[in-house]
């Protein structure tokens, strides 16, 4: 069987994922750094609340369950897949969202995201969202391509600003290879 994600053994900082080369670009111990400064600022902001945290399968799970963990207060968690990117490097544009599993009404709501690209996938889950009866929704995403924004959304606690780069590891994924890389690589232009 071909192997998906190859090592460079001369060049520890270069993988093969598929037909594409990345490089190492956020290291796993710099991401949990980006993560303790966010989990502050939630557990300072939502001292005498419970929020429930909405993870974005699958890219989020990596962030979610590192970002929970430093998670002082009280709270929920709840899933809700999204699709946009099939096996491109470039959003479809359409976005596939599964349905609530539960009504989220008079709830404290903050999205996890991965990464947010053109902002379309967070926007259709805004709207989704305030279709229901919810007393507050806020966005945590530990990467943002602010030049590929194509919808304003607000992103209230945003671990990084990076280029129009495409990304894999940590949870994200190129054609469903990648993900379970502990780093976060970029494409290497
Ligand atoms: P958006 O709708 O274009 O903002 O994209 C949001 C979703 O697309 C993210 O939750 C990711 O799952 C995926 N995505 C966006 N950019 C990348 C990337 O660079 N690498 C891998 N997945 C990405």
């Amino acid at each position: 069987m071909r192997k998906e994600v190859i090592f460079n053994e001369e060049n520890p900082s270069e993988i093969t994922v598929l037909d594409r080369v990345f490089k190492k670009f956020i290291a796993s111990e710099d991401i949990l750094k980006i993560i303790n400064d966010i989990a502050s600022r939630i557990n300072k902001d939502y001292a005498d609340r419970k929020p429930l945290f909405l993870i974005v399968l699958k890219g989020s799970v990596f962030f979610a369950a590192d970002l929970l963990k430093k998670i002082s207060v009280d709270c929920e968690i709840d899933t809700i897949a999204a699709k946009s990117y099939g096996r491109n490097i470039e959003s479809s544009g359409t976005v596939h969202l599964s349905e609530l599993s539960e009504n989220l009404s008079g709830k404290d709501i903050i999205i996890i995201e991965d990464i947010v690209d053109t902002g379309l996938t967070l926007q259709s889950l805004i709207e989704k969202l305030t279709e229901q009866r919810i007393n507050s929704l806020e966005t945590v995403s530990l990467l943002v391509k602010p030049a590929k924004l194509k919808s304003r959304v607000p992103v209230k606690y945003t671990g990084m600003e990076i280029p129009p780069d495409f990304i894999v590891g940590y949870g994200m994924d190129y054609a469903e290879a990648g993900r379970n890389l502990p780093d976060i690589y970029r494409l290497k232009a």
